[in-house]
């Protein structure tokens, strides 16, 4: 069996695929960067190359993807922390970017992020024979990172926010804003390693499973855990009268959603060839992370 990805590795693929901090618009690549590797866990790009990995993918066509996923997830937790979003000040331990580059940076560091990832992934027809697999991985990346994933769930999040939320509205919003990405994770390591639909639609069922849990842990921590600890703010869901799992079902139920998700998305492990372990022990870790 292949060694699994250490955090060290995913931190030098991400360092050699971010832009220099040089030319005219250098602010802007500061700013880039400064959100990138200001810290986070890297769980995305994790679970995409572990995902290669377990369909027996060859070569370094994986990586383009893994940076261009992170990139995206950044810029997501770039726009959310905006004033005009949950107007946060701190991420990753940091001050977010837009408390320290501007708002005008904060949302054009986005907007970058998001670009570049693109031609990130992009060079990944570089690296592999089969460009239909590139392709179609950057249909998935594409799909589920915009109206009909991540910033989609995020548009209905926003515009509820202070409203009555229904439980389907709720998990409508959870399975796009946070588990899209997720989704996408596993699938593009799937398919850039030649996994086929089917295989390709238990990751995107395992990803669905995990994000729930996984937001559904972070609304949980938002109320238990401490600022020092998340390396955000807590109570950020309070002071935005966001509906969440906590405040719909209280601490204990979240609690118990968790686990059940959890426990499905390992259930569904079984479908899938080769040696899931890593993914077991991964889920399970999630269900207590303390950030
Ligand atoms: C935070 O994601 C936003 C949510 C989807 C809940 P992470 O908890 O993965 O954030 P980082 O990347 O570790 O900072
Ligand atoms: C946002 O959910 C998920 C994203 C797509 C960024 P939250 O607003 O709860 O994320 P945090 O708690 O700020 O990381
Ligand atoms: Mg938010
Ligand atoms: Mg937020
Ligand atoms: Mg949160």
């Amino acid at each position: 069996m292949s060694t699994e990805y250490s955090v060290e590795q995913i931190e030098q693929i991400l360092r050699r695929y971010l832009p220099p901090e040089e030319g005219l618009q250098k602010t802007i690549l500061e700013a880039m960067n400064y959100s990138v590797l200001a810290g986070g866990k890297r769980i995305r790009p994790r679970l995409m190359g572990e995902a290669f990995r377990l369909f027996d993918g060859e070569g370094d066509v994986v990586e383009p993807f893994m940076a261009a996923m992170e990139m995206i997830h950044t810029y997501s937790l770039v726009h959310d922390d905006l004033p005009a979003m949950d107007n946060d000040t701190l991420r990753r331990g940091k001050p977010t970017t837009w408390s320290k580059y501007g708002e005008d940076m904060g949302i054009l560091a986005g907007d970058c992020l998001l670009t570049y990832a693109f031609e990130t992934a992009a060079k990944a027809f570089t690296r592999t024979e089969d460009a239909g697999r590139v392709g179609q991985a950057l249909g998935i990346l594409a799909e589920k990172a915009g109206i009909y994933g991540m910033a989609g769930g995020q548009v209905v999040d926003v515009e509820k926010t202070g409203q009555p939320v229904s439980a389907e509205e709720l998990d409508f919003i959870y399975r796009l804003k946070t588990g899209a990405l997720l989704e996408a994770s596993l699938m593009i390591g799937a398919v850039l390693a030649g996994a086929d639909a089917g295989q390709v639609k238990t990751m995107e069922k395992i990803g669905t499973d995990v994000g729930l849990a996984f937001q559904i842990r972070d609304d949980i921590l938002d109320v238990i855990s401490s600022e020092a600890e998340l390396g955000k703010p807590i109570g950020s869901d309070e002071r935005n009268a966001k509906t969440t799992y906590v405040t719909l079902y209280g601490l204990e139920a979240a609690q118990r959603e968790v686990a059940r998700c959890s426990a499905e998305a390992v259930e569904l492990l079984g479908q899938l060839p080769g040696d899931t372990s890593f993914f077991k022990a991964f889920i399970e870790k999630l269900e207590q992370r303390r950030n």
